[in-house]
């Protein structure tokens, strides 16, 4: 018999993922089909999006050749069957406190300290660089984690230095551009751009360094549809897409520029979006999502 997901305290609720303990080394991670776009957490939700970012994750942690948290496969015993297919068992890790950024395109915040400083997280940049410019090199950008609301702040690596030492601010960037350039080849291969991604690093018993975290979901990472790029403009978001582009029409009826949160997305809408998340996912998976596990919403 599996637990019941009331058998796990509760420890926090991310934007969109509940963390609960299993035991004294272990956490459940469970992806809740919630969306954000525009800093907002919306009313509405998409059906299955986190069996399917958890499916994407587990991908990926496979994929990459880096040693990753993950404590079991994803049909785990110590997986409620109410989440089953959206949690993940992990091995609670001393976590880093640097959120570890690879770019290989400028966009984003990255794009806003380029055109302020030159610069970014104090890596001089040629001239002349725009909106989705390709870096010749991917780039490690490392952050830290803002208090809860806030974006997070862009720091040079000589700060990752002061914070950590030299001996692990290397393996750091190392290791956060070898996993991103491998996994980036991959989903080019099938059509998918993936411009940035977030990583973050734990520390387990043996001072290994792991990877914790989810890894190259859309909500981590910049998807883009590779036969669409173009340098110079803002790219379609392959996930968010038709979100976004439905928020700011005036269909919405909803002021951006305003206090007031977002309406309920349409079920068209919403029916497109959850299609967009299966796409990338067998697109890059070359699974289909009807294998993975759990109850379908
Ligand atoms: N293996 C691990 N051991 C311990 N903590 C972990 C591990 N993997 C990830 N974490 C931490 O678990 C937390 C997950 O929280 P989550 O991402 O859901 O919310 P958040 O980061 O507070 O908000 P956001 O929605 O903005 O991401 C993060 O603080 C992350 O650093
Ligand atoms: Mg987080």
């Amino acid at each position: 018999m599996r637990p019941a997901l009331s058998d796990y305290r509760h420890l926090a609720s991310g934007k969109v993922r509940e963390l609960y303990r299993v035991d004294d080394k272990h956490l459940l991670f469970v992806a809740t089909d919630r969306i954000s776009a525009f800093d907002y957490v919306l009313d509405s939700t998409i059906p299955d999006k986190g069996r399917i970012l958890t499916a994407m994750s587990v991908f990926f942690f496979d994929f990459v050749e880096a040693p990753n948290h993950l404590a079991g496969p994803a049909d785990d015993p110590r997986i409620p069957d109410e989440v089953l297919g959206r949690a993940l068992v992990v091995r609670e890790l001393q976590m880093l406190p640097v959120e570890c950024v690879a770019r290989g395109y400028l966009t984003g915040s990255g794009l806003l300290d380029y055109q302020k400083t030159g610069k970014l997280c104090g890596i001089p940049l040629p001239p002349g660089l725009v909106e989705a410019s390709k870096f010749s090199t991917p780039l490690f950008t490392p952050a830290t984690k803002a208090e809860l609301g806030q974006h997070d702040e862009n720091i040079p690596f000589a700060r990752v230095i002061e914070m950590l030492g030299a001996v692990r601010a290397n393996q750091l960037r190392d290791r956060t551009l070898q996993i991103y350039v491998q996994a980036a080849d991959h989903a080019l291969r099938r059509g998918i751009i993936i411009a940035d991604t977030k990583f973050e690093f734990g520390i387990d018993a043996h001072d290994n360094l792991v990877l914790a975290d989810e890894v190259f979901t859309p909500d981590s990472s910049r998807y883009w549809p590779a036969d669409e790029y173009r340098a110079g403009v803002v790219q379609t978001s392959f996930d968010k897409q038709f979100v976004r582009n439905w928020l700011t029409s005036p269909e919405s009826g909803w002021d951006r520029a305003g206090s007031v949160p977002p309406p309920p997305l349409p079920q068209s809408i919403i029916d497109a979006t959850r299609a967009r998340y299966i796409e990338a996912y067998e697109r890059i998976s070359g699974r289909s999502f009807d294998d993975w596990i759990g109850p379908r919403a």
